[in-house]
């Protein structure tokens, strides 16, 4: 079976090629377009990008798969949540597919295809899921039929906190892999406000201290502290959900689930629980159109019925919980 995945919930339009054949599931291309800005994102100016860009990422696809349109047995795109002038594209895309070519057509929640790729691509088999990207923090776990949402940000997403704080230091969007190599070079730990909430956290404190206070401290232990502070917070509770949960694997998703710190300080947590830590490659981590594809194929097989062509629209506020997950368990 051969599954076009298409992603537009926000800055990323990817375009991904997932095969499957005697139940292994590979990924034949996964290429995307991310629309940059230095002063945050404008919503118009987004949909331009997607619109533009669209038709190259999805040709490109399917030449490195080398297939062509008519291959394709599903279409996979994300319904939500996200943000609707890009959302609006990827759905449009995908209900022209349904209605000139006839493919089925499956709207698949982002959030659970950060959790769905890291699953099928570390064989990590009932993980919590430490969810860290630019708009999203979440500890997400499997229970009863649904993935739960355990904890999240009360606030922003620990990837807007670093952009945001990466603005203010003038260092440009995104902020992740330069504060993390600036954070190396930090010696001092400053003591930044440390906002556990029982599974949640609150990020807004902190981002005021450091406006506040950013010309008394130097960059380089700034990063350091911010990276020691926010990482705690969310390893403090991903152990909170394993403890509560009883599961013995974490898994990591998101593109703030790149550094390297974070990856260090989850492998310690795990070790001391006697648990395992997962973590996908970082083309999988951030926004990519393969995680789109490959859980639109497992909830097809898992019986998900496609959408009727008036049914192929947007979800921006769905959340993560509202997904009856057929798929698993059965
Ligand atoms: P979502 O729509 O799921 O909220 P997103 O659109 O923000 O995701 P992602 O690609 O998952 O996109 O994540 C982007 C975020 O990851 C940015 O905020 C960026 O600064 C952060 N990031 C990337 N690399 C690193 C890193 N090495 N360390 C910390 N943060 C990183
Ligand atoms: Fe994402």
């Amino acid at each position: 079976m051969i599954v076009l995945g298409i992603e537009s919930t926000a800055h990323t339009f990817g375009s991904s090629i997932i095969i499957e054949k005697d139940r292994k599931i590979d990924i034949l291309s996964n290429e995307k377009d991310v629309y940059h800005s230095q002063s945050g994102i404008v919503p118009s100016k987004l949909m331009e990008h997607h619109l533009e860009t669209f038709h190259n990422v999805l040709m490109n696809s399917l030449r490195k798969a080398d297939l062509s349109i008519e291959d394709i047995d599903l279409v996979a795109y994300s319904i939500g949540p996200g943000m609707g002038h890009a959302l609006r594209i990827g759905a449009a895309v995908s209900r022209a597919l349904r209605i000139k070519h006839n493919k089925p057509v499956i709207g698949v929640n982002h959030c659970i295809a950060h959790l769905e790729v890291g699953r099928v691509m570390t064989k990590a088999k009932d993980p919590i899921l430490l969810y860290v990207s630019g708009a999203n923090t979440q500890v997400i776990a499997y229970s009863s039929g649904r993935y739960r949402i355990f904890g999240e940000t009360l606030d922003m997403g620990v990837g807007n906190l670093i952009d945001s704080v990466g603005r203010l230091l003038g260092i440009g969007f995104p902020a992740g892999p330069k504060i993390e190599n600036l954070a190396k070079k930090g010696k001092k730990l400053i003591e930044l406000p440390y906002n556990v909430k029982g599974m949640d956290i609150n990020l807004g404190g902190l981002y005021t201290f450091i406006k506040e206070n950013i010309n008394r401290y130097k960059k380089e232990d700034l990063a350091y502290s911010l990276q020691e502070t926010l990482f705690a917070m969310l390893i403090e509770v991903g152990e909170r959900a394993m403890a509560h949960t009883g599961k013995k694997e974490l898994l990591l998703g998101g593109g703030v689930a790149c550094n390297k710190r974070l990856q260090e300080m989850a492998r310690i947590m795990v070790k001391e629980r006697n648990a395992k830590l997962f973590v996908p490659p970082n083309e999988l981590l951030v926004d990519n159109a393969a995680m789109i594809g490959i859980t639109g194929l497992l909830m097809y097989k898992g019986g998900v019925k496609p959408l009727r062509p008036q049914q192929i629209t947007i979800l921006p506020y769905q959340r993560t919980e509202e997904v009856e997950v057929v798929w698993r368990g059965r």
